[in-house]
């Protein structure tokens, strides 16, 4: 599509462009001014931002969200670590997997740059009602999806049927990864919806087991992307024509085009058992499922915040 001189869309670009030119400018005075290579702090801003969303942050994830190469990461984490601003950890479940973790001297760094910045955004955001700072949202967050530079275009996934040694896999990552209520069925009295303990622990595997072989008509399966299990999705059969489904991913696989590729190779799944429609339930704020229900062609329909979503296949 070519862009109009008159296009209205043009002069909110060359706006975002000078918001993140200026922040860019700012970041990299700060970045010399306390001894930093520019990409160390872009480096930190996404630690610190791990830790707020709970990522658990490994070299990996680093090279990734800074297009870097691994010897590059590791350079630049030795030096964050010989600042203080790091420190390398193991992961407790999984002895092979170095975390990284920030520091308090990082989080006092990162007060220091952002936090007059952040309080002035803030204050001027008062001047908008609830609705339009809703739209402000949804029209920068389809910004965000336009620039992602850690959006791979198409993230090869199989989905293998759950048995012990999978459920056992994919509990690792739900631990790590999601929340007790994110991953199961609505709390039940033994155990808490946002912390894991040796209780929801097994209560996980009852429920993944209850479901293996097709068990009570549904099939799970543990989604796996690039080698690793990230998540996963069921298919639920409501009728012989029809079927459910529900997914989730551990977070830091999320927002990579994995749900959608999921999504999509379950609906392959779903042809071949003879099912003629996938319907999914989602509610107007997941922005995520919905987008990837629109782009595998669901049609939706709205009542109030519950979305119905409803898939043909073939
Ligand atoms: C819902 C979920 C499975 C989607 O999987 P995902 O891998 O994160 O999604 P994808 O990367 O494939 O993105 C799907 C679409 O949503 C958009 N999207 C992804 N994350 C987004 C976000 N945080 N905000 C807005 N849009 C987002 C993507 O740009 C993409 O749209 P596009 O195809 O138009 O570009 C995953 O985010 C998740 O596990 N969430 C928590 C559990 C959950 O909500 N499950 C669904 C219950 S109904």
């Amino acid at each position: 599509m070519d862009v109009d001189d008159g296009d209205a869309g043009l002069e909110l670009v060359h706006l975002l462009r000078r918001i993140t030119g200026r922040l860019d400018l700012m970041g990299s005075e700060f970045a010399a001014a306390n001894g930093l290579h520019p990409t160390d702090l872009r480096a930190l801003v996404h630690l610190l931002d791990a830790r707020r969303e709970e990522i658990p942050a490994t070299p990996g994830w680093l090279s990734g969200k800074l297009a870097l190469n691994s010897a590059s990461v590791t350079a630049l984490v030795d030096r964050l670590v010989r600042a203080g601003y790091v420190r390398r950890t193991r992961d407790n479940r999984d002895r092979r997997r170095v975390l990284l973790t920030v520091q308090d001297e990082a989080v006092r760094l990162g007060w220091a740059f952002f936090g007059g910045i952040t309080r002035d955004m803030v204050s001027a955001m008062r001047e908008f009602d609830g609705a339009e700072l809703a739209v402000a949202r949804r029209f920068l967050e389809r910004m965000h999806d336009v620039v992602r530079a850690d959006k791979p275009s198409d993230p090869v996934v199989r989905l293998l049927p759950l048995d012990e040694a999978t459920t056992e896999r994919l509990l690792t990552v739900a631990v790590h990864e999601a929340r007790p209520a994110d991953v199961m069925p609505p709390a039940r009295a033994e155990w808490t919806p946002d912390t894991w303990t040796p209780a929801t622990e097994n209560a996980f595997r009852e429920f993944h087991r209850s479901h293996f072989h097709g068990a009570n008509g549904t099939v799970m399966y543990a989604v796996e992307a690039e080698g690793s299990l990230t998540g996963m999705i069921r298919m639920a059969r409501i009728s012989p024509d029809e079927a459910e489904t529900g997914m989730w991913l551990g977070r830091s696989a999320r927002g990579k085009g994995i749900g959608t590729a999921a999504l999509r190779a379950l609906l392959a799944e779903a042809a071949a058992a003879g099912v003629r429609t996938i319907v999914a339930d989602t509610s107007t704020g997941n922005a995520a499922a919905l987008g990837a229900l629109r782009t595998c062609g669901a049609t939706l329909t709205h009542h109030g915040d519950d979305v119905r979503a409803e898939l043909p296949i073939g």
